[in-house]
């Protein structure tokens, strides 16, 4: 039997993925446990599927990491988040060095606590010129935000209505000059995007997934790319038409 590694890199990879990392506090509570411990968990399961999705040769990998609404929670857990964050950037900026992997935000950066930021700007800084994988963590992020905040630059610059194209706002997005995603992988059995890659997403598959964040492994990861890799995708042409383009 070929060894579904092999499989993977045979058949079409995902250029863009982008996940949606939820089910942390279930995972925790079922247990008994914090949601803490749950968001602890979750970052050694993000560690796996970055260094995953880098071995594969994913070029673009993004992970929603905490969203504007996600400032409703409890303020502990909320600082805890920021605070984990802060320590797995630390602790993973050689590993992102190692594997040529470039750190971007998608998201306010300004808006988040001090100590969080300056590490996200050394990390981002120190890892500018890794080429092999860009790693987007959509941190403070909103979709309907971004696209407003996009209109609002086009709308500063004075842009004449017939330059108000599609690709001029997509340039003033936080993905500026990425492909979309192609494939959103969203676990715990969520299915909704709550706010994630509205416009970016216009063309992408979905993959969901029962498993709670802090249980998908690669072997899951490995799943969800080979369900991708059997899908057919026809960007509005007949089926005829979008065999023969591929
Ligand atoms: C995802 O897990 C992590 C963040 C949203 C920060 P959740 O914390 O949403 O976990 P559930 O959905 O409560 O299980
Ligand atoms: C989406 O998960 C945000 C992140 C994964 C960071 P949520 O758990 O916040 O989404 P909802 O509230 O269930 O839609
Ligand atoms: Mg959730």
């Amino acid at each position: 039997m070929i060894p579904r590694r092999i499989v993977l890199q045979l058949t079409s990879l995902p250029v863009h993925l982008a996940v949606i990392m939820d089910g942390n506090g279930r995972w925790a509570t079922s247990r008994g446990l914090t949601r803490s411990e749950g968001h602890r968990a979750g970052t050694k399961t993000a560690r796996k599927v970055v260094t995953e999705c880098r071995k594969l040769g994913i070029r673009h990998l993004t992970l929603y990491t905490f969203s504007k609404e996600n400032w409703g929670r409890p303020k502990e857990e909320i600082s805890f988040l920021f605070d984990l964050l802060k320590r797995f950037l630390t602790n993973e900026l050689s590993l992102l060095l190692e594997q040529d992997i470039r750190l971007n935000i998608l998201g306010e950066i300004n808006e988040l606590p001090l100590a969080t930021r300056k590490v996200l700007q050394h990390v981002m800084t120190t890892t500018n010129d890794c080429a092999s994988m860009t790693l987007n963590l959509a941190l403070n992020y909103s979709s309907r935000d971004e696209i407003v905040r996009a209109a609002r630059l086009l709308a500063e610059a004075e842009t004449p209505p017939a330059e108000f194209t599609e690709e001029a706002l997509a340039n003033r997005l936080y993905t500026a000059g990425q492909p979309d995603p192609d494939l959103i992988i969203r676990t715990s059995g969520e299915q909704r995007l709550s706010n994630y890659l509205l416009f970016q997403a216009a063309y992408a598959e979905f993959y969901f997934t029962d498993t709670l964040w802090p249980d998908f492994d690669e072997t899951e990861l490995h799943k969800a790319l080979e369900t991708y890799a059997g899908r057919k995708r026809r960007f509005g042409k007949t089926g005829e038409q979008a065999e023969q383009d591929t």
